[in-house]
């Protein structure tokens, strides 16, 4: 395995790119693309060669230098990123807060390698905040289940609630990660499999389905879930499957922690009912990651990308601010005032 990174800036002769590891191409092959104008990052981002709230954000930074030096206004560029996804919070915020140290393209490049820094950071300080909350609520070694990809491939630091597995490894206090194939486009599967088996993480994937029974049978001490958005409330927003997750860790008592930067919440954002989730191609559901059809030719499909969390099913939020629980408006608007 090569080096493992989401997102980098590369300066080159005939002027800067935006490069990418093409996540669409993992597990089997290590891709690098190389953006060297906005609509080929726009279409990264739609078709998900880059994902993962944080790491679309670190992009989006990125991109409004990218569109600097390709003609377009920072406004422009950080609006037209933005409209490229609609869940993750992280992508319109980092746009903005990139654009907002324009025009001049040093300031801007200098602003987003500090968001990029600034964001590795945070993955370290969550990774330890989430392990000694995960020592005061289980005892002994530790098992747990994850869903999606919320490593460094969706960060590009250690990751968000697979940073805080990986902190627990490296303790020396995981039992095993259990990991949620995620359909449709099976992030869990392809990629964080592949980041666990790197690190030597005793891990095993599941189907979706599988998750409440493994549960069920002791095989589960907590959930660790990342987040696109987090409403002023504590709902949250994230991969498909993240709700029956939680009703199902409800069922078993069992811990169910949300894991993400304060970059995730929006305060902007009142509750579940107000986030967008973007429904994608149908198609995704009617194959298995457009290799084989699964479906009758011409059957309907549904595409949901994303589910939202209501706050009270959620045991705490993590973040490297602090842990917010319970998980209501109080316990966010105090993360939010910590940074
Ligand atoms: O559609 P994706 O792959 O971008 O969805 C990613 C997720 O839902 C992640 O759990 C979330 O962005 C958090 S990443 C730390």
């Amino acid at each position: 395995m090569g080096e493992l990174f989401a997102v980098r800036w590369q300066e080159r002769p005939d002027g800067p790119v935006v490069q990418l590891l093409d996540q669409t191409r993992l597990p089997g092959e290590e891709v690098v693309l190389d953006c060297a104008d906005l609509e080929t990052l726009a279409e990264a981002i739609r078709a998900l060669r880059v994902r993962g709230a944080p790491a679309l954000g670190v992009a989006a930074a990125y991109g409004v230098v990218l569109g600097a030096h390709t003609g377009w206004t920072p406004e422009g560029a950080a609006a037209y990123l933005t409209s490229q996804r609609p869940t993750a919070v992280n992508l319109g915020w980092a746009a903005a807060r990139t654009a907002a140290a324009g025009p001049d393209p040093a300031d801007l490049l200098a602003a987003a390698r500090r968001l990029d820094e600034d964001n590795a950071e945070a993955c370290r300080a969550i990774g330890r905040h989430g392990a000694d909350l995960l020592a005061e609520l289980v005892d002994g070694d530790v098992g747990l289940l994850t869903h999606c990809n919320t490593g460094m491939l969706a960060c590009q630091g250690i990751g968000t609630a697979f940073g805080v597995a990986r902190t627990v490894f490296e303790e020396g206090r995981m039992a095993r990660l259990l990991v949620d194939e995620t359909r449709p486009l099976l992030q869990g599967a392809r990629l964080t499999a592949y980041e666990a088996g790197a690190l030597g993480m005793p891990h095993a994937v599941l189907v979706d389905g599988a998750a409440a029974a493994l549960m069920a049978a002791g095989d589960v001490d907590a959930v660790l879930v990342g987040a696109d958005r987090i409403a002023a409330n504590g709902d949250t927003a994230n991969k498909v499957g993240t709700y029956a997750l939680a009703i199902a860790a409800a069922h078993h008592g069992l811990p169910f922690l949300v894991v993400a930067p304060v970059s995730t919440i929006d305060p902007a954002t009142p509750d579940g009912a107000a986030i967008e989730i973007e429904e994608r191609d149908a198609d995704e559901v009617r194959t298995a990651v457009g290799a084989v059809t699964l479906t009758p030719s011409g059957s309907p499909a549904r595409n949901p990308a994303f589910d939202v969390t209501p706050a009270g099913l959620i045991t705490a939020v993590v973040t490297e601010a602090g842990v917010a629980r319970p998980v209501d408006e109080a316990g966010i608007a105090a993360l939010l005032a910590a940074v």
